[in-house]
């Protein structure tokens, strides 16, 4: 949580998606629900890695602190609390070297929980919970120390069974429920998404602004960093991808030292964590303010790819839909310039159907965004009748469902291909959430034509001189 962009607490949103999960296991035989945040980690001695919570536990609760447990019980008696936090207790010793804690009570208050016990009562707790439970909901085998603590708990249940308490017959996995629920944003969520995006927009114009033939990609990737703090953003939602000329071709490159050629095409990809909610950009430019012919023409595929995808990404369309369109235009692409040769393929078809494309093209189109870079949500239709190969349908995109539109092309130094493309790797990337009609780009605070690209490096130059 941010004060700077979450003055208040939105313990309502919170509050309604817990009574939805209740409604939904209420709905389903009652139970208890398990959903604990993520452990803090150690990075070396006394030195942890940044904290982050656990995003399933932060979208039902709004709370950001380490050793932290959430428990919804569908089977409660209806004056009985049904959602209940575990917390560090309050303690002035640590509060002083560590900061402030809220403690069950100020966070049962604060985020609107029926009760509140202190973290170290979890064992305790925890088989009273589930005692005389018909099941457990939890994120079951997603970790070894959660299983191990949940077989803990009902074994403290079933040593009581002489006296009557029974333990849960029934252990389901909560997270089809949790992620079909974060699959739809609400307005709360798309508030802040729009937020990070424009962040992350500002943060690559001021790396396209400070980029000259010479700098090196830390410098720039440095200029993103300082865009997203200075916006109170809380970190970089993924590892930056900062890669100057050959080395936009490795996908998942970090920035390095290498430094900017004159002719080197430069990828970004990078973008802000805001609020507990990632944004996803990539862009291209070139690192002295003018593509060369060769940069311009592979530039104008991927964007046509993009623009061909974003008008694919619209509500009934198919999940796949948007990487089709973007691997036509690509395709088609890659056999105008000589890339694939024309001699070998009858068309277009024939290049996506032995995947020709595929040393040059790699990666899919896009993935669903949210909480997590990479969001969580079936990207197939759980459920429905498989097709003759054994595969289910491709989801359905309807409004609210957020996701990257993200083509490019990585072409390699090779014989095979004409010289003139070498080491150029090029992709272009913006966040959208399906609407009712089509989709919102939430990303375009950045340009993306190349002549505005061109118009904004060229206008830093002139007030830099
Ligand atoms: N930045 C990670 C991705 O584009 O998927
Ligand atoms: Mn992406
Ligand atoms: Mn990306």
């Amino acid at each position: 949580m941010n004060p700077l962009t979450e003055p208040q607490i939105a313990v309502d949103v919170y509050r309604k998606r817990r009574e939805r999960v209740l409604a939904t296991l209420r709905a389903n035989g009652g139970g208890v629900a398990i959903v604990p945040t993520a452990p803090e980690t150690l990075r070396n001695r006394d030195a942890d890695y940044p904290y982050r919570h656990d995003s399933y536990f932060y979208y039902l609760t709004g709370f950001t602190e380490p050793e932290a447990l959430l428990v919804l019980d569908a089977s409660a008696a209806p004056d009985a609390p049904a959602s209940i936090l575990f917390c560090r207790a309050k303690n002035v010793e640590r509060e002083t070297w560590e900061g402030f804690r809220f403690g069950p009570e100020g966070a049962r208050e604060a985020f609107g929980f029926d009760a509140a016990f202190a973290f170290d009562e979890v064992d305790a707790q925890l088989p009273r919970l589930i005692a005389n439970r018909p099941a457990l909901h939890y994120a079951l085998g997603a970790s070894a120390a959660l299983d191990g603590q949940v077989r803990g708990w009902l074994e403290a249940v079933r040593a009581q069974g002489r006296s009557g308490v029974s333990a849960p017959a029934a252990i389901h996995d909560l997270l089809p429920v949790l992620d079909d629920m974060r699959l739809f944003k609400d307005a709360h969520e798309l508030a802040i998404m729009r937020r990070a995006g424009q962040i992350s927009a500002e943060a690559h114009r001021r790396a396209m602004a400070a980029c000259r033939p010479g700098v090196r990609e830390y410098e720039l990737e440095a200029e993103l960093l300082y865009t997203f703090r200075r916006h109170g953003a809380q970190a970089p939602a993924y590892g930056s991808i900062v890669a100057a000329g050959p080395n936009a071709c490795v996908l998942h490159y970090p920035a390095g030292n290498a430094i900017a050629q004159e002719d080197d095409l430069i990828l970004i990809d990078a973008a802000c964590e805001l609020d507990g909610y990632a944004s996803d950009i990539t862009r291209t430019f070139p690192a002295n303010g003018k593509f060369t012919p060769a940069q311009r023409e592979l530039y104008d595929i991927v964007l046509a790819a993009q623009e061909a995808a974003i008008e694919a990404t619209r509500p009934g369309a198919t999940f796949d839909a948007p990487h089709q369109a973007a691997l036509r235009v690509l395709s088609q692409g890659l056999l105008d310039t000589g890339i694939l040769d024309r001699g070998l393929y009858a068309g277009v078809d024939e290049v996506i159907a032995e995947r020709a494309y595929a040393p040059f093209y790699m990666h899919r189109t896009g993935h669903w965004l949210g909480m997590d870079v990479h969001d969580c949500g079936d990207y197939r239709e759980r459920g429905a009748p498989p097709d003759e190969t054994g595969a289910l349908p491709w989801r359905t995109l309807k409004p609210s469902m957020t996701l990257t539109i993200e083509p490019g092309l990585y072409i390699r130094a090779s014989d095979e291909v004409p010289e003139r493309y070498w080491n150029i790797g090029i992709r272009i990337e913006d966040d959208a959430v399906v609407t009712e009609t089509g989709c919102e780009l939430l990303t375009r605070g950045v340009p993306v034509k190349p002549d505005e690209i061109e118009a904004l490096m060229q206008a830093a130059r002139v007030s830099a001189a």
